[in-house]
C-alpha cells in the first residue's frame, strides 16, 4: 500500500491548501513538502511522488524543488539532526572550531549519522541568526551564542534523554 498522511497530517494538509486558490495548488508545494518531512522524517522518492499526486504537480518538479532546498531532507537522519552554520558571521565567531568539536564529540563527519542512529551532523549555510553567532539548528530548534562547553552539555542532555526513552 502507498503512503498517505496520518489523520493529523491530513488535517494540516487541508489547512495548507486553504491558504491558496484551488486552481493554484502548486503554490502549496514547499509547505506540503515540509509537512511530508515532518510525517516521515525525510522525503523518500515515495513521499515525493505522494506529494506530487496530492498537488497535481509533475513528480520531476517536486524532486527539483526538494533538491534545491537543503532543509528538505532526501535521506534519513538521526533523531537529532545537528546543523552547524559555518557561514561568514558564524565562521568569524568560531564555527569551524565548533564543527570540529562536534565531529570529535560525536565521532562522525559532515553528512554522517552515528551508529546508534541518534545524531546526524551537517554544516550548513546561513540560518539567518547571524547576530547570535555561532549557532546551530537541531531539529526545529536554534541554539545560539554557542561554545564547545555548551555543545557538550547539549549533546550529553540528548544522550541522556535517549537513554531514558530506551525500553
Ligand atoms: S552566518 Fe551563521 S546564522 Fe548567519
Amino acid at each position: 500500500m502507498g503512503l498517505s498522511f496520518s489523520e493529523q497530517g491530513e488535517r494540516s494538509f487541508q489547512a495548507i491548501l486553504q491558504k491558496y486558490p484551488a486552481d493554484k495548488k502548486k503554490a502549496a508545494l514547499i509547505p506540503t513538502l515540509c509537512l511530508a518531512q515532518k510525517e516521515w522524517g525525510h522525503l523518500s522518492p515515495e513521499a515525493m511522488e505522494y506529494v506530487a499526486g496530492r498537488l497535481d504537480v509533475a513528480p520531476s518538479e517536486v524532486q527539483n524543488t526538494a533538491t534545491f532546498y537543503t532543509m528538505l531532507l532526501k535521506e534519513p537522519v538521526g533523531r537529532y539532526h545537528v546543523q552547524v552554520c559555518t557561514n561568514l558571521s558564524c565562521f568569524l565567531r568560531g564555527s569551524d572550531e565548533l564543527m570540529h568539536h562536534c565531529e570529535k564529540k560525536l565521532g562522525i563527519h559532515h553528512g554522517e549519522t552515528t551508529a546508534d542512529g541518534l545524531f546526524t551532523l551537517n554544516h550548513v549555510e546561513c540560518l539567518a541568526s547571524c547576530g547570535t553567532a555561532p549557532m546551530m539548528q537541531v531539529n526545529d530548534d536554534y541554539f545560539e551564542n554557542l561554545t564547545p562547553e555548551r555543545v557538550d552539555e547539549l549533546i550529553e542532555g540528548w544522550r541522556k534523554t535517549a537513554r531514558s526513552d530506551a525500553p
